[in-house]
């Protein structure tokens, strides 16, 4: 397995479904590279999404990831969402701990950790979410935190399993601030991440696909994309604007 190369779009609870066809008329000459482009709109869309995607023929190219999931298989748990359901729907992928399902819905990395098993065990990809608060890197935490976010989908799934995990490293005072890590501090953290992950395997840590995300646009994702760490991008507020998003897919090729 090699590091893949992947644009994902976290549209977050934005968007209609006028945003899905918009989108797709955007998108529509996005051509085939490779870039695995997702786009990860909220749950009542996914489904309407996936379609207008096939009838596209964009399906090669672009492909849809849920936000969340339940780390239940089914039963009584209303509002909740399987990873059964989202394979009945054809949905590959899904978002994993955001740091905003973290603070504001207190999932804890040990929940995170069921949600990816749950996720793999069911044939489908999770993209991972880690990060530090502002107070987190001026304290020197970095390395404390990013490991307890990391560990226990470890000791979860097995180290040999968490190359099937997409990781995304977003650090929260860069979300939706406008002001993104600079590229030379992603890189560092990036390869200080996969540092982490090679003292437990280094063909994992080789191989796993680091995405940066927070505040990522059209104007800064090429000095990101460019450093050797960064396998791509998860994308807030910029991938709710298709010209924006396909200069950011766009960015990504040839990596
Ligand atoms: P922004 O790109 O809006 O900063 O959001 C990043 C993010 O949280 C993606 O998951």
């Amino acid at each position: 397995m090699t590091r893949r190369v992947i644009v994902a779009a976290n549209w977050k609870m934005n968007g209609d479904l006028a945003l899905v066809d918009s989108m797709l008329l955007g998108l529509k000459d996005l051509e085939s590279s490779n870039v695995e482009v997702i786009i990860c709109p909220s749950f009542p869309y996914l489904s309407e999404l996936n379609q207008k995607i096939k009838a596209a023929n964009l399906n090669e190219i672009i492909h849809v990831g849920a936000q969340t999931v339940s780390k239940f298989f089914d039963g009584a748990h209303t509002g909740e969402v399987s990873t059964n359901m989202l394979n009945d729907l054809s949905i590959k992928y899904v978002i994993v701990g955001h740091s905003e399902r973290r603070s504001v819905y207190n999932e804890t990395s040990e929940q995170v950790a069921s949600k990816v098993h749950a996720v793999l065990k069911a044939g489908l990809s999770p993209i991972l979410c880690i990060g530090e608060t502002e107070e987190e890197r001026s304290s020197g935490k970095i390395e404390s935190v990013l490991m307890s976010q990391i560990q226990p989908v470890i000791d979860e799934i097995g180290i040999k399993n968490f190359s099937d995990v997409i990781i995304s490293y977003e650090p929260v005072w860069a979300i939706g601030t406008g002001n993104p890590a600079s590229s030379a501090m992603a890189q560092e953290t990036h390869y200080f991440i996969r540092q982490l992950i090679a003292k437990q395997c280094d063909q994992v840590a080789a191989n796993i696909s680091l995405l940066y995300g927070g505040s990522v646009n059209a104007a800064n994702c090429e000095e990101l994309f460019a450093q050797p760490d960064i396998d791509g991008g998860l994308i807030g507020g910029a991938s709710l604007q298709a010209e924006q998003f396909k200069i950011i897919c766009s960015a990504a090729k040839g990596k």
